[in-house]
């Protein structure tokens, strides 16, 4: 009988115990190790089986181990992961990847070296409303795309250890990018920060990503917004389309809407804008777990070796932009080379 990979998991807090519960479905959880011991309790409350440690040391000395799962926070993803390839384990890190390009790179390199997976949990590439708004523009639908306008926000979580932009525009800027199949040659970004004005960590923060030829993106991230908004606009020269995360019967509206010159030449030759504003369809999209997608697509990679969509060099590029728009707000705006 065909064995799967075993899967550990560092971090079973909030979002952690999603992880839990997806690796345990698919068969595949061998161990949690969290340093909190209230929450390796739950785990072994719900699942008994699975070996549980406080120790990172001991999960990474497993030899029936394949891959792990980093779902601790942000500043403890570098050197938790870089300790588990170390040891020869494929990784699946949480977004960001880490908190500076430099030690991004670094897990990239030591993956490559060591030939072990590096992915990253940019959900959204796995979301099966992305795919198909990705299907939509390879096929020429939407026509030349102009730019896409994304919003995330709630009240909360607020973070101590990262702002907004690092906590929230991760999703989005992964998806620009597989959507737009390119990496931004500069970056803009404001913002402010409200609550933790000491620290200057901010609440709300408003990126633009510019890339090659007249297209951008825009993407706001706020934890200070009375609203939960989970919104993602494509706006092409054919088509326009609306992704509503936050909806949950019709996350994605086509709208036939566009602006064309219109050319006449009686009774004098000339030109004039026409507006066209048709149907609004709502396509079916078979609703999918992405976060299930995602831990299957981590199994499927370190069995056959394939690298995964969201692989540790589009990682790596997600963290060089929020480091250059980190750079970029504390100049207030100016434009910041990526160099990617
Ligand atoms: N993909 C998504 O949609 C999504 C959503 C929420 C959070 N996240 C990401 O998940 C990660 C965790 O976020 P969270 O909200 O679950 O945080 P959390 O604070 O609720 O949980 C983190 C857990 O990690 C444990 N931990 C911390 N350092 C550790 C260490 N050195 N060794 C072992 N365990 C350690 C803590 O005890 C805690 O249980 C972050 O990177 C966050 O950005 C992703």
């Amino acid at each position: 009988m065909e064995t799967k990979p075993k899967i550990g998991l560092i971090g079973s807090g909030r979002w952690g115990k999603n992880y839990v519960r997806n690796l345990a479905v698919l068969g595949v959880l061998g161990a949690v190790c969290d340093q909190d011991q209230a929450s390796l309790d739950w785990v072994s409350s719900q699942y008994p089986q699975v070996w549980t440690t406080t120790s990172v040391d001991e999960l990474a000395a497993r030899a029936e181990i394949a891959g792990v799962v980093v779902a601790t926070p942000t500043p403890t993803h570098a050197p938790i992961a870089s300790q588990l390839l170390a040891a020869g384990k494929h990784c699946h890190v949480e977004k960001p990847l880490t908190d500076s390009p430099e030690s991004a790179r670094e897990l990239l390199e030591l993956s490559n070296q060591r030939n072990l997976t590096l992915m990253v949990g940019h959900i959204l590439l796995y979301h099966p409303v992305v795919e198909y708004i990705k299907g939509m523009i390879d096929n020429g639908d939407l026509g030349e795309i102009y730019y896409i306008c994304a919003q995330r926000a709630n009240l909360g979580q607020i973070r101590r250890n990262e702002n907004a932009m690092w906590s929230l525009a991760p999703h989005d800027i992964s998806v620009v990018q597989y959507l737009l199949g390119a990496d931004p040659h500069s970056v803009s970004a404001t913002g402010r920060a409200f609550v933790q004005t000491d620290e200057q960590i901010h609440d709300i923060t408003h990126l633009t990503l510019h890339y090659n030829g007249r297209q951008f993106a825009t993407i706001t991230s706020s934890w200070l917004d009375p609203e939960k908004v989970r919104l993602i606009k494509v706006v092409g020269s054919e088509r326009m389309v609306v992704f509503d995360d936050m909806d949950p019967r019709y996350k994605l509206q086509v709208h036939e809407k566009s602006v064309d010159w219109e050319q006449f030449s009686e009774p004098v030759a000339g030109s004039s804008l026409k507006v066209r504003s048709g149907d609004v369809s709502i396509p079916f999209v078979k609703p999918t777990e992405p976060l299930r997608a995602e831990c299957e697509e981590f199994i499927r990679c370190i069995e056959t070796g394939a690298t995964p969509r969201a692989n540790g060099s589009q990682g790596y590029a997600n963290v060089r932009i929020l480091a250059c728009a980190d750079e970029s707000l504390r100049q207030e705006g100016m434009p910041v080379a990526t160099n990617l």
